[in-house]
């Protein structure tokens, strides 16, 4: 059986965007540390970064936050469309349709371009809170351009103008999943674009593979894990139990990471920040503490730490976010990283394309000429 290497340790290009050292828990967004823009900078603020490889000045900020306001206006088209989708198709798949409906004319160039990426990045959590206010029922809301664009976010979702606290965790949270070097979503996007596609088709791509349980769909199954335990006195068992089976603990392990997940520590302390020390927050330290130990007795020697999606669930569960819009949200952040990356893939591309080892049979017979 050939061995399955998931690419790993394989380095599939250069970027200026972002550095994840794993060994060190470092993460680097064009020069600052990512956890630092977290709690510093506003999401208008990293966006430009990352896309422009330096934090604007205030007419810069001024522009990109009028732009964005502009862009958030989901065509009307598209409002029909998304009104069209049973409730059964998951938001992910409703995302991905979405953004390639939003491919038009101006959208599908080659190259893209940076207003292509400030468009999607502006529209997404438009269209993500149309639709799950939808499917609850609820009127849909326009944005309000005013508001920056994690408070618009929130607004959009819940009605209520946001508390500073809660835009200021979800803007945090938004920051930190912004970017990660050369993840599988990320990845997909290059592959994407490297055809000479367009910035539509890549984020496509990364949506897609943005939702799977092993990427950025873990934070559901986080909450569906801490609310399955419940208290504090049955996480040994409960994990036990999961770790007897073979389950692997979900918010648990990186690729990247052997140790603790930058991302994970800063957002603890967001939470803690945000909804103060209660019976939910003493228990995902108590469910982290106790899975992070239990992980070294069951598959010692792997390091195995908590990942960025463990104090996502509790942030996102803290700001009364619904766990189906967990990963959607996570996108929301990632959509700045992946655009960054296809800006960057495209001023210098060349298709991907590696190669597999063939270990299939061969024809019996000599080779016909
Ligand atoms: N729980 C239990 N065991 C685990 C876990 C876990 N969460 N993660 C890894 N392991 C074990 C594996 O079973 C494997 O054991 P083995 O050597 O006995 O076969 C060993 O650790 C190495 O794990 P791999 O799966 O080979 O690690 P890989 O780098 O391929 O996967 C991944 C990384 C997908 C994140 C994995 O750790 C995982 O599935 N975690 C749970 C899902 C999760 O939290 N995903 C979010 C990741 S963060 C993000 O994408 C934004």
């Amino acid at each position: 059986m050939a061995k399955v290497t998931g690419l790993e340790g394989v380095v599939a290009g250069e970027t200026e965007i972002g550095l994840v050292d794993g060994e060190k828990g470092h993460l680097v967004y064009r020069g600052y540390w990512a956890k630092e823009l977290a709690v510093s900078k506003s999401y208008e603020e990293v966006a430009y970064l990352l896309w422009n490889g330096h934090l604007p000045d205030a007419e810069e900020l001024a522009l990109l936050k009028a732009q964005m306001a502009e862009e958030r206006v989901i065509p009307e088209y598209l409002c029909r469309m998304l009104d069209l989708y049973p409730a059964s198709v998951p938001l992910m798949l409703v995302l991905q349709s979405a953004v390639a409906a939003l491919g038009d004319k101006e959208n599908t160039t080659w190259p893209p371009t940076l207003k292509q990426a400030v468009r999607l990045t502006a529209v997404l959590p438009a269209i993500i809170a149309y639709r799950a206010r939808s499917l609850q029922g609820l009127t849909p809301l326009d944005s309000l351009p005013e508001l920056g664009h994690a408070a618009n976010y929130l607004y959009l979702l819940t009605g209520k103008l946001p508390e500073e606290a809660h835009v200021k965790a979800l803007s945090a949270y938004l920051i930190l999943c912004m970017e990660h070097g050369m993840n599988a979503s990320t990845f997909a996007g290059r592959v994407v674009l490297s055809t000479e596609s367009d910035i539509c088709a890549a984020v496509c791509g990364a949506i897609g593979a943005m939702k799977g349980p092993l990427h950025g769909g873990a934070p559901y199954e986080v909450i569906s894990m801490l609310e399955d335990i419940g208290t504090v006195e049955r996480a040994e068992p409960w994990l036990r139990n999961a770790l007897d089976n073979g389950t692997k603990l979900m918010g648990f392990g990186h690729r990247i990471y052997k140790t603790k997940d930058p991302r994970a520590e800063a957002l603890q302390i967001a939470t803690l920040e945000m909804i103060g020390k209660n019976a939910s927050f003493d228990l995902a330290l108590h469910v982290e503490a106790t899975a992070i130990a239990l992980l070294e007795e069951y598959k010692p020697g792997r390091r195995l730490f908590t990942n960025v999606e463990f104090y996502a669930a509790a942030i996102l569960k803290a700001l009364q976010l619904s766990p189906e819009i967990f990963t959607p949200t996570f996108t929301a952040g990632r959509i700045v990283g992946w655009t960054a990356h296809i800006l960057e893939q495209a001023a210098n591309n060349r298709i991907f394309r590696p190669q597999s080892t063939y270990i299939g049979p061969m024809p019996e017979s000599e080779v016909v000429s």
